[in-house]
């Protein structure tokens, strides 16, 4: 049964939909109708701002360790049901119920991980260059906060932005991806349920050109202190642009091209599984999801021969059921990644499958899991022999699509993998730790797995890319904290007189000339 969907600003349901309804189907069965949503046009988006602003000092006013036990109460409820959103993030977004539950855990992560903050936020006491004079810092919210998020990890990449900024003392007004909008409503009950006052989380739904203007006026009007958006690199490009004619530095979570080292030196099948897995899991549409293998060339045959192999004979379809990945999250990125397959070219070699596109009767998968013709099904594709010149080789490609090249010596691998520029997440199978040194240091990504794939970060390290994948912010762990909060420094004279940094500062007299006598 679908359920209609509101925003929510201040507590209460923002009746009426000046922006027209959209529908959320079920990716894997597109009959199936999961929710129609209401979209709020930019003033209700300005409205939810000021809403969060109003309601922001009073939040910040309730002691940090006080709004740290509702970040842990976030982590029960959510714990408790578990597998009910788990179920709704399959039935919405196609995503493997065994992943789905993995996505809800990692929302529970996040909140064990900043239960505690709420007792640290710790600031430093910093001795002065003068007598009876002690400094400060002190960490303090910066603000409201604009959530914009995509729906391919429709909770628990909202949950990286939510839960530390709501600890540390914001209010959000959070924007999630219209087609996941089900998922997202269902963990914004759940984090209500956890006692929050009216306005210190707003959900709005509406579309990307409504978002931006709303964004615009938000800004304009004072009522938006921090914007946070996990997106295209285009779109996060133009928010970058936004933010900064307001001087402000948005977080920005965007795509990426990751590459996968192959070393001679590795076990083949270890870096198989990690191909299969990074390249495929999730349709191919996680940010750090495989873009380009760079297999050394002494071992390319042998390497292509069984991932070839291990792709063909995966598991694909019904996300209910066990398979490797589902459907595309929506229509709009089977559209897309219709255009991007459209990039093979005649140097390339098509493998991983028995076809290539849209799974169904006339283009069947062997060993298909469901019904390919009820949902947005489409083939693995590995394209072998891309070259750096090749759109293949250059673009984020949001889908089940993979593409190969090989390398010489490590330099010669290094410059393959920084050379589309963006810069998120990236592999290398080794097992010789000079190479995964060195790797290490050429790369230009936020994230280097060794002997892992590029998916599957954990939620208390630092996620986050360079290049087109980012503006260098980072999200989990406490480096987060940098985006949610700024520094304050507080200086305290109880000496009772103005003392004069850096002219009444005491000076002992030292005798540089000193040397010992040889
Ligand atoms: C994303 O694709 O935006 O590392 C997030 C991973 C997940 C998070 C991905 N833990 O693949």
């Amino acid at each position: 049964m679908a359920s209609t969907l509101v925003s929510i600003i201040d507590g209460r349901p923002a009746e009426g939909s000046p922006a027209g309804t959209v529908s959320s189907p079920n990716p894997s069965r597109l009959t199936d109708l999961v929710a129609e949503v209401e979209l709020a046009d930019a003033s209700t988006f300005a409205a939810a701002c000021a809403a969060a602003k109003r309601a922001q000092q009073l939040w910040a006013g309730i002691p940090a360790p006080v709004r740290g036990r509702v970040v842990a109460a976030i982590g029960r409820i959510v714990e408790a049901n578990k597998e009910s959103l788990a179920r709704l993030v399959t039935r919405e977004l196609g995503k493997p119920y065994r992943e789905a539950l993995g996505e809800v855990q990692e929302i529970i992560d996040t909140c064990d991980f900043f239960l505690g903050e709420g007792r640290r936020l710790y600031g430093q006491t910093v001795p002065s260059e003068m007598p009876d004079k002690q400094l400060f810092t002190f960490r303090v919210p910066v603000g409201a906060v604009a959530v914009v998020t995509a729906g391919n990890f429709p909770v628990a990449v909202p949950s990286w932005y939510l839960v530390p900024a709501l600890v540390t003392g914001n209010t959000v007004v959070w924007k999630p991806a219209e087609y996941a909008a089900a998922s997202a409503m269902a963990l914004f009950e759940l984090i209500q349920a956890a006692g929050l006052p009216d306005g210190v989380l707003n959900i709005v739904f509406a579309d990307g050109a409504t978002t931006f203007g709303g964004l615009e006026q938000g800004l304009r009007g004072g009522t938006i202190d921090k914007i946070g958006f996990t997106g295209s690199t285009a779109v996060g490009a133009r928010i970058g642009e936004l933010a900064g004619r307001h001087l402000q530095v948005p977080c920005l979570e965007l795509g990426g091209k990751n590459p996968m080292v192959v070393t001679p030196s590795t076990d083949i099948e270890l870096a198989v599984e990690g191909a299969l897995f990074s390249g495929f899991g999730t349709a191919g549409q996680r940010c750090t999801s495989l873009g380009t293998i760079i297999v050394h060339e002494s071992i390319h045959d042998e390497f292509l021969a069984r991932f070839a192999a291990a792709t063909s004979a995966a598991p694909v379809g019904d996300p209910a059921q066990d398979v490797l990945y589902g459907p595309m999250l929506d229509q709009r990125f089977a559209t897309r990644f219709e255009e991007y397959l459209g990039w093979i070219q005649v140097h390339h070699k098509v493998l991983g499958s028995s076809g290539v596109g849209k799974i169904g009767p006339t283009n069947p998968r062997a060993g298909f899991i469901g019904d390919p013709e009820a949902g947005l099904f489409y083939h693995p594709t590995i394209v072998d022999g891309v070259q750096p010149r090749d759109a293949l080789f250059r673009q984020e490609t949001f889908g089940p699509v993979v593409g190969v090249t090989t390398y010489t010596d490590m330099q010669d691998a290094i410059a393959l993998a920084n050379a589309p520029g963006y810069g998120l997440s990236s592999a290398i199978y080794t097992n010789d730790p000079r190479e995964a040194f060195e790797f290490r240091r050429g790369i230009s990504a936020g994230m280097v797995s060794v002997n892992n794939s590029t998916s599957g970060a954990e939620a208390h390290l630092p996620f986050g890319g360079n290049g087109k994948s980012g503006n260098g912010s980072r999200q989990s762990g406490i480096w987060v904290l940098d985006q949610f909060t700024r520094w304050q420094a507080m200086n305290w004279d109880y000496s009772g007189r103005l003392q004069k940094a850096q002219m009444d500062v005491a000076d002992l007299t030292a005798d540089l000339s000193y040397r010992l006598q040889p």
